[in-house]
């Protein structure tokens, strides 16, 4: 009994959507308000601040038209006169600043006045722990207190373990990490430590659940994308060489931090035209020169001493790279294990996900490509480890056998690529299988 065909399934992965799109900056701040204007001005609940500048000024009567530019306002109590834009929280290279440039009434901070109009500082770090601020001055009704503090990856990635299923929180996992990736691929601000140490905490939440690995192998093996599929593309990825890795018995360190690298490897896209990142017909030369940039590009967004952020720079600059010479930017035949393995994961992800200009292809069509001997942009140690960790049919995949029976793989058999376990679902004429017997093709 031989698997004849593989059928594609699609899953739908788009429970997560609800989820609030959150920061993945290395530092929040939290304001709570500690007198009742303060408080009704924050809708009584404690405010998170992820995205900076965040303002918070006073609402002029004169210049209502225009609040919608504020974050926060607060109502503007006669006889106070201070000016709209008060106060800015400001990130630069990971600290947090708070800036009050132009008002009249200046801002206490921990008890010492800033304000610019008024000859003081105009900026002031908040250092990490508890700051008090009074907007306008000592005997302003606007007092907070600020908490400055580093957002662990585990505080926005919680998953409620409340859910009884574990597909459920798969699938909400999956979500959020692919909202976390989109903002640490299009966040500007973040230095290249910050960057590796928010994947590397994406990473470490991920190999924290081995129960939900292969949900999320399956997730990621789903061929439709959704709108920001950069994001995705490198989550999945991640979640390939993680199970890749854990297969070759990687040390578990080792493993975090290649598939940290991975979350990071096309963070060069963020430089490169939308227009043609996007676009849905064939790329011209000159086009396709663009997008090849984004490997120098990332090697320069990434380039620090810390152990993460090497590994993640020679990934970006050489995932593109190829044994044969036929890759890019350099062109070089000499690659590491961590380079030669994710660059063919790389490929593999995007051959079997839908793009702007084809649709996917199904893997067994994939594997053929990647694992073919004339393959030579891949030596053949790459494409034997990838073949049997992998196989031709993906667990989840739905297939029929040349018995005409229906069913979906749940299992792959090391060094069996063409032969995994499959559960029946339907008999040759249709009928649905009660019993949804297992079979194991590596032993008929
Ligand atoms: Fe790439």
């Amino acid at each position: 009994m031989h698997i004849i065909k593989n059928i594609r399934l699609h899953q739908n992965v788009d429970g997560g959507q609800n989820l609030l799109l959150e920061g993945c900056g290395s530092t929040v701040v939290e304001l709570v308000g500690l007198t009742r204007f303060a408080r009704v001005a924050l809708g009584s609940k404690p405010l998170t601040i992820l995205y900076f500048p965040f303002r918070i000024g006073r609402l002029s009567r004169t210049d209502l038209s225009s609040s919608a530019k504020q974050d926060l306002l607060l109502p503007d109590n006669q006889p106070y006169s201070i000016s709209r834009n008060h106060v800015v929280f400001e990130r630069e290279n990971g600290k947090v600043f708070l800036v009050d440039l132009d008002s009249s009434c200046g801002t206490i901070v921990d008890n010492i006045a800033i304000g610019q109009k008024d000859r003081g500082e105009g900026r002031v770090e908040l250092s990490c722990g508890q700051h008090t601020i009074a907007i306008g001055g000592a005997d302003s009704p606007f007092l907070f207190q600020a908490t400055v503090r580093t957002m662990k990856p585990a505080d926005s990635l919680a998953i409620d373990n409340d859910i009884p299923d574990k597909f459920p929180q798969a699938r909400m996992l999956y979500a959020k990490l692919c909202q976390y990736e989109q903002n640490l691929l299009n966040n500007r601000e973040l230095s290249p430590q910050e960057r590796g140490m928010a994947a590397e905490g994406m990473v470490r939440v991920i190999v924290s659940r081995p129960d939900l690995l292969e949900l999320l192998q399956r997730l990621a093996s789903n061929p439709v994308s959704g709108s920001d599929y950069l994001a995705q593309h490198s989550v999945n990825v991640t979640i390939f060489s993680i199970v890749l890795f854990k297969n070759l018995e990687y040390p578990q360190d080792d493993m975090v931090k290649i598939a940290a690298a991975t979350l990071l490897h096309d963070i060069g896209m963020q430089d490169i035209d939308r227009a043609v990142f996007l676009k849905n017909t064939t790329l011209t030369a000159e086009e396709y020169g663009v997008i090849k940039r984004h490997t120098e590009i990332g090697g320069e967004l990434l380039r620090c001493s810390d152990d993460v952020c090497s590994v993640a720079a020679a990934l970006a600059r050489d995932h593109h790279e190829r044994i044969d010479k036929s890759g890019y930017p350099r062109g070089i035949n000499i690659l590491s294990d961590v380079t030669r393995f994710v660059g063919i994961l790389d490929c593999y992800e995007a051959i079997t996900h839908d793009r702007p200009q084809r649709p996917a292809f199904l893997p067994p069509e994939a594997m053929r490509i990647l694992a073919a001997s004339n393959n030579t942009a891949f030596d053949p140690g790459t494409r034997k480890a990838f073949v049997n960790v992998f196989s031709f049919y993906p667990v989840s995949s739905v297939v029929k056998l040349d018995t005409g029976e229906i069913g979906q793989v749940v299992g792959v058999t090391q060094g069996q690529p063409l032969a995994p376990t499959v559960r029946i679902l339907t008999a040759a004429d249709g009928t649905p299988d009660v019993e949804q017997r297992l079979v194991d093709l590596s032993r008929l």
